[in-house]
């Protein structure tokens, strides 16, 4: 069994690589990913000495690279993790989100179908279904909830999606969609709420909290996620969508709040600042589908995870302390000075 999986040198990607040469120590497991500002090498440096990994610096976007790849692999299976994830990013400059999102995901199914793979799975997201109400706690996001989405990150996820439908429909291709909720854990970039919010307090730097911090996410710790992707391959019906939460909604105050307690961090270094363009206010994950049909359940609970995750930032300095050392401290200045 031969898996390429794209984005790879990310955060959910290089969780899930991890995760399946562990499981699979049979399957060979092929990394496409373009190491943009968001994927680090340094991330699978403990998977590159494996026999049965590969890894290949490719922009998904690159046809004739793709091509290549797939034709000295021959993949059985693909899954899509590459993209542009970061929401304010996308406001800042849309494009480089609907070419890698939009135009890579179309790349990867050409591909996918000129070399018969057996399955093509879509990482994408809970934003497609845009967002609930903060008083009406008796609504969830399902399956067939429509697609709404607000920013371009989301509009572009929504978009291969679409996509990704339509392959099955007029061409066949053998297609799995997931949609999840926040994810946390390990190799969180440090540019998204959590981690920053971990890197900020242990500098004792300003917690820049959007708007009033009363927005509500559906966090889930990054090895359910991945754990749940492999049970839609293994099991999951073609055609389908599959929504991945672990009903455990938080208000990002309480998180930031959460965090400074942990790291015996003051709240004063919370920081209220301009709330982000169009900000949606509720992500909430019916996982019904999922746990009914492959026995899906989250196994790591947030008072667990949020613990471990910290720990793994204690543990880990060197990895994100390189990352904000370098372009990422332009980015920063660019987002949040003067907010
Ligand atoms: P990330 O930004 O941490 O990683 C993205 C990876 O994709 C990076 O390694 C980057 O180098 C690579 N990449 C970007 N453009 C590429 C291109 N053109 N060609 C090849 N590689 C490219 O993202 P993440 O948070 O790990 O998210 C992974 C996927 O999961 C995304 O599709 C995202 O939409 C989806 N998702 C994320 C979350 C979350 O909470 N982070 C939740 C649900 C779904
Ligand atoms: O729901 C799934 C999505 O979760 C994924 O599809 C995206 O790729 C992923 O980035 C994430 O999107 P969010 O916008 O929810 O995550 P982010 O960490 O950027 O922000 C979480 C919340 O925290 C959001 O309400 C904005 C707020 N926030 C974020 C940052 C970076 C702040 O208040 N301050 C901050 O500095």
């Amino acid at each position: 069994m031969t898996i390429i999986v794209t984005g790879g040198a990310g955060f959910i990607g290089s969780n899930f690589v991890r995760y399946m040469l562990k499981k699979y120590p049979l399957y060979r497991i092929v990394c496409i990913d373009k190491l943009t500002y968001a994927g680090n090498l340094s991330t699978l440096s403990d998977c590159l000495g494996s026999e049965n990994f590969r890894f290949c610096k490719t922009d998904i976007c690159d046809r004739a690279e793709i091509f290549s790849v797939f034709e000295e692999e021959k993949p059985d299976i693909v899954v899509n993790f590459a993209a542009e994830s970061h929401v304010d990013r996308s406001i800042e400059d849309p494009e480089v989100f609907l070419t890698t999102n939009i135009l890579g995901t179309q790349v990867l199914m050409d591909a996918s179908r000129e070399y018969g793979v057996k399955r093509y799975h879509q990482v994408s997201t809970d934003e497609v279904y845009g967002d609930l109400p903060l008083d009406r706690p008796d609504l969830f996001f399902t399956e067939s909830t429509p697609i709404h989405t607000s920013s371009p990150y989301s509009a572009s996820k929504a978009s291969a999606d679409l996509l990704v439908l339509a392959y099955h429909r007029t061409f066949g291709l053998p297609v799995t969609i997931s949609r999840c909720s926040n994810n946390y854990g390990p190799y969180h970039f440090p540019e998204k709420l959590i981690p920053l919010m971990i890197a900020n307090a242990l500098s004792d730097k300003p917690l820049p909290v959007y708007g009033e911090g009363l927005n509500v996410r559906d966090w889930l710790y990054v090895e359910d996620h991945c754990k749940a992707i492999d049970l839609i391959l293994h099991g999951g019906t073609v055609g389908e969508v599959y929504n991945i939460g672990g009903h455990n909604e938080m208000k990002n105050i309480d998180i930031v709040r959460l965090i400074c307690k942990e790291l015996g961090k003051p709240e004063s270094l919370i920081t209220y600042v301009t709330d982000r363009k169009g900000h949606d206010m509720r992500y909430a994950i019916d996982p019904a589908k999922i746990s009914a049909e492959l026995g899906w359940q989250p196994e790591t609970m947030f008072a667990d995870g949020i613990k471990l995750t910290i720990r793994w930032y204690l543990d880990n300095k060197d990895w994100w302390q390189d990352i904000i050392s370098g372009e990422y401290r332009n980015y920063y200045d660019k987002m949040y000075k003067n907010r």
